[in-house]
């Protein structure tokens, strides 16, 4: 028999889980898995999605909605979205002591059940819960990716394309290091629109502006809606589940362990990665302005310093 992917979304009955299911409905990528610890929201996302496919031309009449961590088993992607999403005001930093616990118990689970799974970790703080999942599983690091650097850099892309005044198709943009409002790294040197470095655009100022709305962009969505975004957040997170699952080869920034890359060994921070059916199955080196170098090693100190209290909390 033919078989489609499995794709499994754990906390698939909250806002991000779902978005990441929309997205892979419409894109067909495969059969889908919503897990959450709550099961009716799960059984009602998926049911309410289900739905939309007598409009929108998808066909996904089978879906598993289910508090059961075994229905993990035979997953080949599964994405984790688990967790207590920021409040107004509450940093990433803050959430640790909560989603630590809760990423923790289900990586056991992920271990078990499905031991050759490609994991995709959206919880916050997601630098430290990668660093959490990996220590859990055991997976190899190409197989423990975080999803950060996908909003991120959209964000990025976008507030230069507005600023701008172009397609953000034609915007060339990643952000790197921490997913945090102060030490992600948006990279300035090496952005282009359609092959032209952005300073032929913008002016120093207005860069300057464009990296402070994308470093505040997270901050600026709970602070409008009253809780942390989603619909971006799946979109990229589904990018990525799209390029594992169709095997694509896309460069991605994604937050995984350095072995030695960028000269650091151990510690979680979003790099450029090639992702394919094998997971996170290279990672590249930029070259950094020296001003991009010195926000790397802050955010590298930052993230080593949540690992720390991460590791603390694993015990
Ligand atoms: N990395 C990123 O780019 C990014 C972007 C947005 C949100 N986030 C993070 O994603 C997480 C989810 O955000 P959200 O807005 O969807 O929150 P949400 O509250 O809408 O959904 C979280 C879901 O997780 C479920 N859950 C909690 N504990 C669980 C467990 N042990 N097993 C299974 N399910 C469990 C809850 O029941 C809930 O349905 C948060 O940690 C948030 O900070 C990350």
């Amino acid at each position: 028999m033919i078989k489609r992917p499995k794709i499994a979304i754990i906390g698939a009955g909250g806002n991000v889980g779902a978005a990441v299911a929309q997205w892979a409905v419409l894109k067909e990528l495969g059969e889908l898995v919503l897990i959450d610890i709550k099961p009716q929201p799960a059984e009602g996302r998926a049911l309410d999605l289900t739905q939309a496919g007598a409009w929108e031309g998808f066909n996904n009449t089978r879906f598993v909605a289910t508090d059961k961590p075994e229905a993990l088993a035979g997953a080949d992607v599964i994405v984790m979205t688990a967790g207590v999403p920021r409040k107004p005001g509450q940093s990433r930093e803050e959430l640790i002591g909560i989603n630590a616990g809760i990423v923790k118990g289900i990586c056991q689970d992920v271990k078990k059940y499905a031991p050759e799974a490609v994991l995709i970790v959206v919880s916050n703080p997601l630098d430290a819960m990668v660093f959490v999942a990996k220590q859990v599983t055991g997976f190899p690091r190409e197989r423990v990716i975080g999803s950060a650097g996908v909003l991120d850099s959209a964000r990025f892309r976008t507030y230069l394309a507005m600023a701008a005044g172009v397609s953000v198709e034609d915007v060339q943009a990643m952000v790197l290091g921490a997913h945090t409002d102060k030490d992600m790294v948006p990279i300035v040197s090496s952005a282009m629109i359609g092959n032209v470095p952005v300073t032929k655009f913008l002016s120093a100022e207005k860069i300057t502006e464009v990296v402070e709305n994308t470093k505040k962009g997270g901050a600026t969505l709970t602070g409008l809606i009253g809780t942390s975004a989603w619909l971006a957040p799946g979109a990229g997170t589904c990018l990525m589940v799209e390029a594992i699952v169709r095997d694509q080869g896309r460069i991605l920034p994604c937050s995984v362990e350095l072995q030695g890359e960028f000269g650091v060994k151990g510690a979680f921070l979003g790099v450029p990665v090639k992702l394919s059916a094998k997971g996170a199955e290279a990672v590249y080196e930029v070259e950094l302005s020296a001003a991009e170098k010195a926000a790397w090693d802050k955010a590298l100190a930052a993230n080593t310093e949540l690992m720390n209290i991460a590791r603390g909390i694993l015990g």
